[in-house]
């Protein structure tokens, strides 16, 4: 017999678990990055400011559908459409979402798989075992590979256990652990020399840079993705949410601490960046700061290095940070494949999360075998291509094909008095007009660029 669907027990069980889909690598090392290419603290305003102007309205539709659904994407966008040419236009729509989903998920386990090799080789250094040490920290096929497949096991187990013992506890069993590990790590930093020139390149802006386009962009992107949004895992937590819990206010809480979390990753990332030059480091190179892995992987662990003893310590709770944002991202995107497999056929979710895991885990082998031409293919492809022309498609189809009254019945059964709020009188427009044309003229642009 098939297992009964899902539900998350609680609110706080749904914001939690749609943070730690939120909260990723994205937060932690794209937005930080992100900033030091895009001239500090302006990219921080622009962000926040696109991330509740265009972000949350799009949540929003995705957030819709699945609750009034209570399905996966590709059933989801077939089930709100009357006509023939929607349903077959949902169906496509859905099938590419998942598909995209499970190509951002292989790439990404391959990124999580280096962040646990590290924070294995710290814990070696810590237990005395250099072999092991160099082996994880030096990068090689077999390496990543491993690494990976340990992450994906982790991922699958998780996920294999369904929503609420599953996803829902084990968001709440890492969400606390990857939050206190911020603060200690940003208090420790704040206290080292060097870090308030960082602090004041990031929290001073120039509002010059403000309007730059390719700020504009960038900010868009680095909201969707961080927001996990376009590729149906905010549609497929959102049909885990209870009938009597307030959508608007359930999306608006997640949009604020996803923003949080981006803004205390700053508070580590840009002054560590600094303390690293005045230990000596390298952090600029052609004019800009270091960003991308070597951020990361060469300019962090060259600090951690040189703290000494306690550069160790430092550097496992750094990367132990890392692997815990990433795992309760993966985990959403694996949900993806996985609800469609254990909704659509006679498997069980157990079968289900293995099998899609099993596929996932040849993707990455197979970008991690030819690194050079695929990596970064798969990654523009994905999140600055595919995210936000879905995210266009979710945004038309909560306000076009889905009926009126069923949204609105939708949003007013944990809403009461729904039609006055200033929420409806703005986000069904919205959502059907403007987000479409600024997502798509901010896309053009990066075309035509
Ligand atoms: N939001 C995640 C991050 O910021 O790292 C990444 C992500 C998760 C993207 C889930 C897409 C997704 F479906």
């Amino acid at each position: 017999m098939k297992e009964k669907r899902g539900e998350f027990s609680s609110r706080l069980g749904f914001i939690i678990a749609a943070t730690g889909s939120a909260v990723g690598l994205g937060n932690v090392w794209g937005f930080p990055t992100n900033t030091a290419s895009n001239g500090g603290a302006a990219f921080v305003v622009t962000y926040f400011f696109l991330a509740f102007l265009l972000a949350y309205p799009a949540l929003m539709a995705e957030l819709v559908i699945g609750r009034c659904t209570r399905a996966n994407i590709y059933s989801a966008l077939e089930n709100i459409s009357a006509t023939p040419l929607s349903r077959w236009s949902g169906r496509c729509i859905g099938a590419y979402a998942i598909a995209v989903a499970t190509a951002i998920l292989s790439f990404y386990s391959l990124v999580a798989g280096w962040m646990l090799a590290h924070l294995l080789a710290s814990a070696s250094e810590l237990a005395g075992n250099t072999a092991v040490q160099n082996w994880l920290e030096r990068a090689s096929l077999a390496r990543n590979l491993l690494c990976a497949g340990v992450f994906s096991i982790l991922t699958v187990t998780v996920v294999s256990h369904g929503v609420q013992r599953g996803i829902e506890r084990w968001s709440e069993r890492l969400m606390p652990a990857l939050l206190l590990l911020l603060i200690v790590l940003i208090i420790y930093v704040l206290q080292q020399p060097g870090a308030m020139t960082g602090l004041s390149l990031y929290l001073l802006p120039d509002f010059s840079e403000v309007f730059h386009p390719s700020l504009l962009l960038s900010a868009l992107g680095q909201a969707f993705f961080s927001l996990s949004l376009g590729v149906g895992t905010m549609l497929i937590y959102g049909s885990y949410v209870r009938r009597e819990d307030n959508l608007p206010a359930l999306g608006a809480w997640v949009t604020l601490v996803d923003t949080s979390v981006a803004f205390l990753a700053g508070l580590l990332i840009i002054p560590a960046l600094f303390v690293a030059q005045e230990l000596g480091i390298t952090i600029y190179r052609d004019g800009s700061l270091i960003a991308g892995p070597d951020l990361i992987f060469q300019v962090l662990p060259t600090l951690f290095d040189s703290m000494g003893a306690n550069g160790t310590v430092v550097a496992l709770a750094f990367f132990l940070l890392m692997t815990i944002a990433a795992l309760t991202s993966s985990i959403s995107m694996l949900e993806v494949p996985v609800a469609l497999i254990a909704e659509k056929t006679p498997l069980s979710r157990v079968t289900a999360s293995w099998l899609a895991g099993s596929l996932v885990f040849g993707a990455s082998a197979g970008i991690a075998a030819n690194f050079d031409t695929l990596f970064s293919l798969v990654v523009t492809l994905t999140t600055e291509y595919s995210q936000p022309l879905l995210g266009i498609a979710l945004c038309m189809f909560a306000g076009w094909v889905l009926h009126r009254d069923r949204l609105l019945a939708e949003i007013r059964a944990g809403f009461d008095g729904v039609e006055q709020s200033l929420f409806w009188k703005i986000w069904p427009f919205y959502v059907r007009v403007i987000c479409p044309l600024l997502i798509g003229a901010a896309f053009l642009q990066s075309i035509i660029q």
